[in-house]
């Protein structure tokens, strides 16, 4: 009796241990795989339902190859339901197979399509999905038109490359650094208009400088040609602004302010002080520099600038003539590049320049080795610099080749070039002797191998033309 007993209660207990274990798992998991579920519906139904189809949307444009020399773009034509394809110079057809043999290579312009890879190898890091009511307002909600997370991360740029200080600096935002440029002649001039400043740069310099100054025609500045006839000027008493453009565009050299004294201001332009392009030897820290993202990430068509200014009342004016002109810049291209700035800064910019530099470093191997055959061109010659970001000395691999046409009949080397296919950009165009010729580097591969082939028959004499 007591044996039957005992094994009684054993199976009652093996019974409820074994049914609390059921229900015990059972409600957890139960619970688990409930929030699981919903979770997975926010997923697919809930916040990411309205990107879903604009992902889809821009998958599908960037997934047309168009054979490698072309692209198709989410706000481009679009054939049968198809993104139609937008050739490369020397390219054409539906899908950009054919080869155009008769057409001339473009090395115009600075387009900086040589980061387009870069790009493409970080599609899912810089892609940006940008809801309808995205940031609809005139202002952020501090009221003004900047947004400070992109202030900050351009300072953290800067701080990591090592080309800038911003310690101590206002920032203003432009819409492309062209913008900048005429801000920064306008906040330098005198109100007074009866004495209107001087504007300057030194031979060969970037045309915009002029064009700008003299299109908006204010009374209060004037373009003055070039800055080194105003060096030993004795008698001037009105104030100067001097553009300094380091590295240079055309000749890629570090300018340096040829002009100095009470009455003289520097704007210092540094569209180019990337190490793609050039050593950086050390942080800038001048009172009012000047960038660009078009040169730094290739995003030219976004148009984003900024400036660096030390002096409270420069800033504010600066600031009143961003204001003024365009209320700011977008707020898309502001989260644009925003996202951009990110994927740099994760690993402190060192894949990107890495990429960049070793790019124009081949290109102008390639260059150099196409020129070397023949004594009828030069290409500018730069001292090697040293580059704190690099810890290296190095070659500078400038933007643009600034190419010399050493034959004393060439006068016109622009005419010399075009003759032989090929498009650049004639010395005059910086004021300079029409012996010269700019050359463009930073534009896509094919621009690039177009380039190549058409100055090797030049220099081989294959086109016709006789070489020494
Ligand atoms: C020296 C220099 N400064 C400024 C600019 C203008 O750049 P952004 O695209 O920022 O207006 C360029 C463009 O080529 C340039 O070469």
């Amino acid at each position: 009796m007591a044996g039957s007993e005992s094994s009684i209660y054993k199976s009652c207990l093996v019974f409820s241990l074994t049914a609390n274990l059921f229900f015990g798992v059972n409600l957890y998991v139960g619970r688990r795989a409930a929030w699981k579920r919903s979770s997975d519906e926010v997923d697919t139904r809930g916040s990411l339902s309205w990107s879903g189809r604009a992902a889809a949307e821009a998958e599908s444009a960037a997934a047309e190859e168009c054979s490698g020399h072309g692209r198709a773009y989410l706000d481009g034509m679009v054939v049968d339901g198809r993104p139609v394809c937008e050739c490369n110079t020397c390219y054409g057809g539906p899908d950009c197979s054919l080869f155009l043999p008769s057409c001339s290579a473009n090395a115009d312009g600075g387009d900086p399509l040589f980061l387009e890879p870069f790009w493409k190898q970080h599609a899912e890091s810089s892609a940006v999905v940008v809801a309808g009511w995205h940031r609809m307002s005139y202002s952020f909600s501090d009221y003004t038109f900047l947004s400070r997370e992109l202030e900050s991360l351009l300072r953290k740029l800067h701080s990591q490359v090592g080309n800038a200080v911003t310690d101590g600096k206002h920032i203003v935002f432009g819409v492309g650094s062209a913008q900048l440029l005429n801000a920064a002649v306008h906040a330098l001039s005198p109100d007074n208009s009866s004495h209107p400043a001087s504007v300057v740069a030194s031979i060969p310099y970037y045309q915009l400088y002029q064009m700008q100054t003299e299109f908006f025609d204010s009374a209060g500045c004037s373009f003055q040609g070039d800055a080194a006839r105003w060096k030993n000027a004795t008698n001037t008493t009105g104030d100067i602004i001097e553009f300094v453009t380091a590295p240079n565009n055309p000749d890629g050299l570090l300018n340096e302010a040829v002009l100095h004294g009470p009455n003289v201001k520097t704007i210092y332009d540094r569209a180019y002080y990337w190490p793609h392009f050039t050593g950086i030897p050390s942080p800038v820290d001048e009172d009012l520099s000047i960038f660009t993202i078009s040169k730094l990430t290739g995003h030219a068509g976004s148009r984003f600038g900024w400036a660096l200014i030390r002096d409270e009342d420069v800033y504010q004016r600066m600031n009143w003539y961003v204001q003024v002109n365009t209320m700011g810049v977008s707020r898309d291209t502001q989260l644009r590049a925003l996202k951009l700035l990110k994927v740099l800064i994760e690993d402190g910019g060192r894949e990107i320049f890495e990429f960049g530099y070793k790019m124009m470093t081949k290109r102008w191997d390639r260059l150099r080795k196409t020129m070397s055959v023949t004594n009828r061109f030069s290409l500018q010659k730069i001292p090697p610099e040293n580059c704190t970001f690099f810890q290296k000395v190095r070659e500078p691999t400038p933007a643009y080749a600034w190419v010399k046409c050493e034959r004393e009949e060439d006068r016109n080397c622009i005419e010399i070039l075009n003759a032989a296919k090929i498009l650049g950009r004639g010395g005059s165009v910086f004021h300079d002797d029409e012996r010269y010729v700019r050359l463009s580097l930073i534009r896509s591969d094919d621009d690039f191998d177009d380039l190549i082939s058409r100055l090797e028959r030049l220099a081989s004499g294959e086109d016709g033309a006789k070489t020494i």
